[in-house]
């Protein structure tokens, strides 16, 4: 029990699985990695990123944070970033968010919980921002309505980061997407707020 033997159980039985289908399948991605994808999601144990689009290991990069928030100044999730973009070289970074989201809920209710309080302070701000299109709207569908709108938020903050920016500028092909999860039905919903020039990122700003 201490030495938590049954997740080592699991994890020798995981990779004699993969190796069984293709032997080679460690020693290759052991060499290098080359994901076409940065998912920036929350931290919910719910919210898989590989298993959810049903990719294996090597095709993802990920940051996961509590209400997958991309701070300006958050040297963590922008180290992230620029290694995804400038060393790796991914297509696509993709915010997905998820309906349910405790941290919207806790952001939205307003008691205390602590140090997470000043994180939450972020998606605070993506209320007031969007005060206008919350009010009147009944619980659920308010907490659900600021999911969207948190991920569509956060996804102007990732194009507004220096690295998306200096990308663009040098002609990479890169786009930003917006994406929330129900943890009810596992399936994905593309919010159409796909970004993939300053041309698109001012369109989009405009209008938000
Ligand atoms: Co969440």
């Amino acid at each position: 029990m201490r030495t938590l033997k049954h997740l080592f159980d699991n994890n020798f039985r995981w990779a004699s699985q993969i190796k069984e289908k293709n032997p080679d399948f460690f020693s290759h991605l052991s060499s290098q990695q080359a994901p076409e994808y940065l998912w920036i999601g929350c931290s919910d144990s719910r919210v898989p990123a590989n298993e959810i689009v049903d990719l294996p290991p090597g095709e993802v990069f990920v940051h996961r944070n509590i209400a997958n928030v991309v701070v300006h100044t958050d040297l963590n999730c922008l180290s992230v970033i620029q290694y995804a973009v400038d060393v790796l070289r991914v297509k696509h970074i993709i915010v997905c968010g998820h309906y349910g989201c405790g941290g919207i809920k806790a952001a939205m209710e307003g008691q205390e919980h602590g140090l997470i309080d000043n994180w939450l302070r972020h998606i605070k701000d993506v209320y007031r921002f969007n005060a206008d299109k919350l009010r009147g709207l009944n619980g659920d569908e308010k907490l659900d309505l600021l999911c969207e709108l948190n991920v569509i938020e956060q996804v102007i903050n990732v194009c507004n980061s220096t690295i998306v920016q200096n990308a663009w500028e040098r002609g990479a092909k890169l786009a930003v997407h917006a994406w929330v999860y129900s943890i009810e039905d596992g399936i994905l919903k593309d919010l159409q707020t796909s970004i993939s020039s300053i041309e698109q990122l001012k369109e989009n700003q405009g209008a938000s």
